[in-house]
Parts: C-alpha cells; sequence; structure tokens
C-alpha cells in the first residue's frame, strides 16, 4: 500500500471525486472526506498535502460548509480549488465578493510562471472557470500569481505556510495547463515522490490477502462485472482454491453472457465455481408484472434470496468477499440526491449469516484503477472494459410484462446491435450501447403478407459520469445495417427505432 497520502477535503462540489483521480493519475494516492471530518483525524491521517475542493455554495450563505481555520496551520500544504479558493481567502481575512462578471467556461490565464505551482506552464494558458463569488482582495502575506480579465486573482500564494488557492479548476480536461499544476503541488510543494503504481498494488494486495484468509475458505458473489471479476482474480491469485464463487444466473443475461463468465472464470482462475441457474424462478415471479420499479424490487429481492441460499448452502465458513470499489464507500460532502429509480448494488447480509469477516480488496480503487489491475492480472479485455450491465438485467429494458419470448428477441437484436458496434469501430468509443423491447405493436409488410409485430429501440450514449448523458451520433449507415439485419433475422419485430434523448430528461436505461 502506498505510503503518501493525499486528502481531498470535499466542501459539496460536483468534482471531488475527479480531483482525486487526477492526483493518482500522478501516481500519489488519494482520499476524500466530507468537510465534517475533525481536524484531529485529518492531523493524525500523516497527510502530505490537502486539497479543498470547490462547492455550490457562497462563503457568506449560512448555510456554507466551512472549516477551522487551525488547519491553515498545521503545516501540511494546501492548495484550494474554486469554492475552496475564496474559503482559503475568507479564512485568512481576505475579501470575497459577488463578481461583477462571472466566468463559466475556458477562460484566458495570465500566470506569474516564477513560483512552484505554475512551474513548467505557459504565461498565458486556458483555464476552466465555473464562479459567481471571487476574491476582491487577497489575505495579507498571500500575493497573487494569476488572473484573468475578470477575475484580478485566479491565484494566490503563500509560500510561507505552504497554502496555494486558485479559483479555476485544474482537474477538468479542458484545463490547459491542469495536470502540470496538479502535479507541481504534489511532487514541487507537498514533496512527494509518487509511490502509487498499480503493480505494488497487486503484490502487496495479494500478501495482505494471503496473510488474512490463512487456510480459511472465502466466498464471493460474481455478477460478471468488471469489479467482482478483479475481486475473484486476486483472492484468486492469493488463496486459489479456498475461494468459492457463486454467480447466480437469472436469466436475464445477454446472449450467452451466463456461458462466457463461467468459461472465462473456470478457464483463467484457480478456484471453485458455482453457477446457480434460476431463470425459471424469476420468470415465475415476475409473471404479470408490468410496473418498472415493481419488477426492479422483485427482480432484487429474489437475486438475493437466491444468492444467500446458496452462500447457505455452501457454508458460511471463512470469509464473505464483495467487489466494493472506492466511490461505494466516500461519504459525500453533500446529501443523497433524490433515488430516481431503485438500485441493488449495496449488499446487506441477512442476520443469520455470519461469516468471519468481510474482504473488499478493491475498495479503495477508483474503477479506472479496477481495470488497470483487470488488465495486470490477465483478465480479457472483454471483460475488463465491459460496459455497465445494470443488476436487474434485461429485465428492465423489457417494456411490460417479460415473458420467455421477449427475453429471447431482446437477446438476439441487442446482440445484433452490439456486433454491428463493433464492426463499425464504435463499441470503444461510446459509454453503453444496448436494445430495448417495447409492448407497442405495430402494422408492417413482409413479402406480401400484413405483419403485427413490436418494436425495438436501438440506445447508445455517450457520458463521463452516468449522472448526464448525451444520445450518441452514430453513422445513420450503421443503423440501418442494424435495422435492416434485426428486421431480418429476428422473428417477432418488423420496426426498429433509434432514441435520441439525452439524460436528463430521459435517463439511459428505459425503466
Ligand atoms: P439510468 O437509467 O439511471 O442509468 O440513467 C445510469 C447507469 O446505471 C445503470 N443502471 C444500473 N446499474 N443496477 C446497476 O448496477 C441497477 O439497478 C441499474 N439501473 C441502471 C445503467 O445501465 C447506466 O449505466
Amino acid at each position: 500500500m502506498s505510503k503518501e497520502k493525499i486528502l481531498v477535503l470535499d466542501f459539496g462540489g460536483q468534482y471531488n471525486q475527479l480531483i482525486a483521480r487526477r492526483v493518482r493519475d500522478e501516481k500519489v494516492y488519494a482520499e476524500i472526506l466530507p468537510y465534517t471530518v475533525p481536524l484531529e483525524k485529518i492531523k493524525d491521517g500523516g497527510y502530505k498535502g490537502i486539497i479543498f475542493t470547490g462547492g455550490p455554495n457562497s462563503v457568506y450563505d449560512p448555510e456554507s460548509p466551512h472549516y477551522t481555520e487551525e488547519i491553515l496551520g498545521i503545516g501540511v500544504p494546501v492548495l484550494g480549488i474554486c469554492y475552496g479558493c475564496q474559503l482559503i481567502a475568507y479564512m485568512e481575512k481576505g475579501e470575497v465578493a459577488t463578481a461583477p462578471v462571472s466566468e463559466y467556461g475556458k477562460i484566458e490565464l495570465t500566470a506569474d510562471t516564477g513560483n512552484l505551482l505554475f512551474k513548467g506552464i505557459n504565461k498565458k494558458s486556458t483555464v476552466w472557470m465555473s464562479h459567481t463569488d471571487y476574491i476582491s482582495k487577497p489575505p495579507a502575506g498571500y500575493s497573487v500569481i494569476g488572473r484573468t480579465s475578470d477575475c484580478p486573482c485566479a491565484a494566490m500564494q503563500n509560500t510561507e505556510k505552504n497554502i496555494y488557492a486558485v479559483q479555476f479548476h485544474p482537474e477538468v480536461t479542458h484545463c490547459e495547463f491542469g495536470r502540470q499544476i496538479l502535479h507541481n503541488f504534489l511532487y514541487e510543494v507537498c514533496g512527494c515522490k509518487g509511490d502509487w503504481v498499480m503493480d505494488s498494488f497487486i503484490d502487496t494486495t495479494v500478501a495482505e490477502l494471503r496473510e488474512q484468509i490463512g487456510n480459511k475458505k472465502v466466498i464471493l458473489g460474481l455478477s460478471g462485472g468488471v469489479d467482482s471479476a478483479v475481486t475473484a482474480a486476486l483472492i484468486s491469485k492469493a488463496v486459489g482454491k479456498q475461494l468459492t464463487c457463486v454467480f447466480v444466473d437469472h436469466g436475464l443475461m445477454r446472449l450467452n453472457e451466463g456461458d462466457e463468465v463461467e468459461s472465462t472464470f473456470v478457464k483463467l482462475f484457480d478456484m471453485n465455481f458455482v453457477r446457480v441457474n434460476c431463470g425459471d424462478v424469476f420468470l415465475e415471479k415476475l409473471k404479470g408484472i408490468t410496473d418498472p420499479e415493481e419488477k426492479r424490487k422483485i427482480i432484487g429481492t429474489e437475486f438475493y434470496k437466491v444468492f444467500w441460499d446458496e452462500i447457505k448452502k455452501n457454508s458460511s465458513e471463512g470469509f464473505f468477499a464483495q467487489g466494493t470499489i472506492y466511490p461505494d464507500c466516500i461519504e459525500s460532502g453533500k446529501g443523497d440526491a433524490d433515488t430516481i429509480k431503485t438500485h441493488h448494488n449495496k449488499v446487506k447480509m441477512p442476520e443469520d449469516i455470519k461469516f468471519e469477516g468481510v474482504i473488499e480488496p478493491l475498495k479503495s480503487l477508483f474503477k479506472d484503477e479496477v481495470r488497470r489491475v483487470g488488465e495486470k492480472l490477465g483478465i480479457p479485455k472483454e471483460l475488463v472494459w465491459r460496459q455497465p450491465f445494470p443488476g436487474p438485467g434485461l429485465g428492465i429494458r423489457i417494456i411490460g410484462e417479460i415473458t420467455e419470448e421477449k427475453i429471447g428477441i431482446l437477446q438476439h437484436a441487442d446482440a445484433i446491435f452490439r456486433e454491428e458496434m463493433e464492426k463499425g469501430g464504435y463499441a470503444d468509443k461510446l459509454s453503453q450501447f444496448f436494445a430495448v423491447i417495447t409492448d407497442l405493436r405495430s402494422v408492417g409488410v413482409m413479402g406480401d403478407h400484413r405483419t403485427y409485430e413490436r418494436m425495438v429501440v436501438l440506445r447508445a450514449v455517450t457520458t463521463d459520469n452516468f449522472m448526464t448523458a448525451d444520445w450518441a451520433h452514430i453513422p445513420y449507415e450503421l443503423l440501418a445495417k442494424a435495422s435492416n439485419r434485426i428486421t431480418n433475422e429476428v422473428r417477432g419485430i418488423n420496426r426498429v427505432t433509434y432514441d435520441i434523448t439525452s439524460k436528463p430528461p430521459a435517463t439511459v436505461e428505459w425503466e
């Protein structure tokens, strides 16, 4: 495990995770804590530096998140970003005011380059701004090191205290020298050496797992997704056959996916693999159900019922492993957003199952780091780069009642669409794409015959974070090919449409 650590102190900004990921890209481990964390914990944390994130508030807003000024005197370098920058000015008795001109988007920065933070960047460069307040008067002891036409203090420093602050967002890719600026803070200001590398993560984690597990057993639930796959690979590397993986196939996977998951794992890793085929049970439970939330709840409840029953059968000795990753564990600096759809990612263990402990080897990693570890462990590219697939599977891509016939039609149409996207070179470029089967029937003509059959919708999106998404502008030729093939090859479909709605107002999935 890494020895150097940076703290990202979260004041509720939307880029908190992005900041931590950028720091880790520079080979320095970063962790995120909410602004409510006590100072003692920070002092004991052994951090090489602290980054204050942005946030949606004004520092004068009584509701706005603040922190005790003492943090600026504990001898740990600080970098404030956006709201974090204004907060430093406020804490140090400078002045913050509503800017006469708010700045949004790409803005030209004029920087003094003779300081540690801006080492190696151009005097004029593009930065990314998003603010309505600004520092109208820097605090005593701080000198201005960057300005824009509407922001006289776009960056400031106090070299004695090792405190730096930037009004712009160095973590976003539109910031021309953002990466260099973060690198400078980490290496020039905080004196980091860069010990966060995936090779050493694997070696250390495998050694720790061996030590923790000893000669006991471990049970892990496999979903077919990258997180549980990489968890399985790490544990298998550590303790081989002491690991049993349980894969619940609810019959709502994509075409041949259940078999592919099974053959990949059995071939690749030394472990016991248990597959529970229970498509029939799910179909029975879902009979006559058309409400999306009800379907989700039934699938989620049934899934865990089958899963825990199987675990009980395999005995609950030893350890229970989970593919939890870092974003699942972060306590954010702002409250939870409204639930739009019920997801079933968090596993709660029934009270009558008692393991010796829970093992979560990926709980400090971001998704891109999980993928890097997966690649280094030799997991096939298709699995490591697999696009997200919802827990309820095709169940939320079948509008109306879920029947065996509709599952079959959808699997076939979806496989054709994915194949054409692959051939067209779009598979790696898009975040997610799939087919949906609707309950709508329409009139068509085939040969000389009237048809009255179902409609399939193709959906493809681009997104950074799945909170918002744009529909993908894929070529008409590709859509034409997929549409032709689907109507020719899939019985029961006489119409194909392409979904051109972004999120919001739609969501990525149809249910
Ligand atoms: P929505 O439809 O909410 O989807 O815009 C955003 C992303 O989340 C995935 N998704 C799920 N993933 N369990 C999951 O593990 C779920 O219940 C679930 N519902 C949606 C969806 O595929 C997209 O990537």
